[in-house]
């Protein structure tokens, strides 16, 4: 894996300006935030060595380099999807070459289902936590020592420092902020009533398809880690109906601006 890493890393660094050390993930129907990214340069999946092409609906699958909140970035338009098919491997893929590339930061976005009773349609979630329950993990197999250690510390997934940035621009601003544990499950298939009920026993917020693996590599890797889920469905028992991804992408995009807000200010107070 690490020469395959090491080709696709220098194959992209010509391309990105030395300064970069942020990467953005934009998901489910977030990806009008690139519209924000000014001096845009774009960077088709299908052209970069060894990495994974996008294939989903509302995943357009290229990387963008430019501005966004005065600062240089990376942003991924389309992530991969273990539902698709890709292995871990492939789907953190994109997170090890930003690892190389020498980032520092990973910000995050996603569409998920809540269960909090609390949380309605269209709000944003600052990620607090999560609970990995995807069948496989990113990191099993051969350590490579190099890339991070064998055993790595979770105690703290989403950079406390950036969550507090990001709450006092919320409020500043008077975005309504809410905030959570996401739970990561393989998907296809939206939960099941009892599924809903069982994530939110555990001490689930809200549900996806995404982020946890990249989470856990960028971590593994020393990034810090700020990550936002917009609810796009509730999935509060007694009030299931029933959810298309049609409606999670219009839902996203509604509350999209003020996520995208909330992220290009943090990265201009780094
Ligand atoms: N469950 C899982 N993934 C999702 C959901 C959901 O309810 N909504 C958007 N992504």
């Amino acid at each position: 894996m690490l020469e395959t890493l090491k080709e696709t890393v220098s194959w992209l660094r010509p391309q990105i300006p030395v300064e970069t050390n942020i990467g953005i993930i934009l998901g489910t129907g977030l990806g009008e935030l690139a519209n924000s990214i000014t001096g845009k340069k774009e960077i088709p999946y299908e052209t970069i060595p060894h990495f994974p092409v996008s294939t989903v609906e509302g995943h357009s699958g290229k990387l963008i380099t430019g501005r966004l909140g005065g600062k240089p970035i990376l942003a991924m338009q389309g992530r991969f999807h273990f539902y698709e098919g890709y292995d871990m491997k492939q789907v953190t893929y994109p997170v090890r070459v930003m690892q190389l590339l020498g980032f520092k930061y990973l910000f995050v976005s996603n569409a998920a289902g809540g269960m909090n009773g609390s949380f309605r349609v269209g709000d944003i979630m600052l990620i607090e936590d999560h609970i990995n329950l995807f069948p496989e993990h990113p990191l099993r197999g051969k350590n490579h020592e190099a890339l991070g250690v064998r055993f790595p510390d979770m105690s703290k997934p989403y950079d406390p420092e950036l969550r507090k940035l990001a709450v006092s621009i919320a409020q500043e601003n008077n975005i309504k902020l809410q905030s959570g544990v996401y739970v990561g499950t393989q998907g296809p298939t939206f939960e099941t009533p009892a599924e809903y009920y069982y994530f939110k026993i555990i001490g689930g917020d809200a549900v996806g398809m995404s982020t946890v693996p990249e989470v856990i590599v960028a971590r593994h890797g020393g990034l810090k880690v700020l990550a936002f889920s917009i609810i796009t469905d509730l999935g509060v028992y007694g009030k299931i109906v029933e959810v298309s991804h049609e409606e999670v992408q219009e839902a996203a995009k509604i509350a999209q601006p003020k996520m995208a807000f909330i992220m290009e200010e943090v990265i201009r107070q780094l």
